[in-house]
């Protein structure tokens, strides 16, 4: 892993936004692997600015998100296909039918989720997946456990999940239960990950992910296998590359 970290949110929102950008301009009909939550949001924001100012076109980019709400409307708000639509794609010259989300609300979630893989396969891997991470080590909505799931299946979210999502609904009881995840396999398929870890509240379970064993238990300790990531953090953390 490589480990970025910076002084202000501002500054590291613009390297994440130029560093997907790049892996655009390098191939302009790339697949990239989104993200939803706080953590990206200042990063789309920046890829807004720069489609605005004419330095870039998702025209041909095919995008998967890493997740969506069970049972959520795709119209509510903080459903993750509303988010990228107010976030991202409703600003950029992206092709909606190449942006593609799990649907929460399929009558046959495990036929939707087979579906979302097949999609994902056929024109992955994925050039450059970004990732947040949860407080107890979540990635997508693979929650701590004693096995994880390679493809793309349906969770029930914790409760430490729940409460820490909170924050966009009314109330912890408008919070949905389940979701719908792309498995750590899927997600390790990928070319490259960006991993942005923003806020001091994460220092410790950056720590976790960087320099803790690997374990089932924290779901981020698993990219400490993959060959391309790279970490950008506004939290004083180090990572460790021998024993001592
Ligand atoms: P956050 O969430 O970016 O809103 O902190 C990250 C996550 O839970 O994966």
């Amino acid at each position: 892993m490589i480990l970025h970290k910076f002084k202000n949110q501002a500054e590291l929102d613009r390297v994440a936004a130029d560093l997907m950008m790049s892996v655009v301009r390098g191939r302009p009909n790339a697949v990239l692997g989104m993200a939803t939550g706080g953590s990206p949001v200042g990063l789309y924001q920046e890829m807004v600015k720069s489609y605005k100012q004419g330095l870039i076109s998702f025209k041909e980019v095919r995008t998967f998100n890493l997740d969506e709400y069970v049972g959520l409307a795709v119209t509510h708000p903080e459903s993750y296909r509303s988010f990228m639509q107010r976030n991202l794609f409703d600003h950029i010259d992206i092709d909606i039918k190449n942006t593609h989300v799990p649907n929460g609300n399929a009558a046959d979630i495990e036929a939707e989720c087979r579906r979302y893989d097949e999609a994902l396969y056929q024109q992955g891997p994925v050039d450059m997946q970004l990732l947040g991470i949860g407080h107890n080590g979540h990635i997508g909505f693979n929650e701590p456990d004693t096995t994880l799931s390679r493809f793309t299946h349906k969770v029930t979210l914790k409760e430490d999940t729940r409460e820490a999502n909170k924050r966009f609904f009314n109330s912890l009881d408008e919070v949905p239960t389940h979701a719908v995840t792309m498995g750590m396999g899927s997600i390790l398929h990928a070319k490259s990950i960006l991993l942005v870890v923003k806020g001091q509240e994460k220092a410790e379970i950056l720590d976790r992910t960087l320099n803790g064993p690997i374990t089932t238990q924290v779901p981020a300790t698993l990219l400490q296998t993959h060959p391309r990531v790279i970490v950008l953090t506004d939290c004083d953390v180090n990572y460790k590359l021998s024993h001592s």
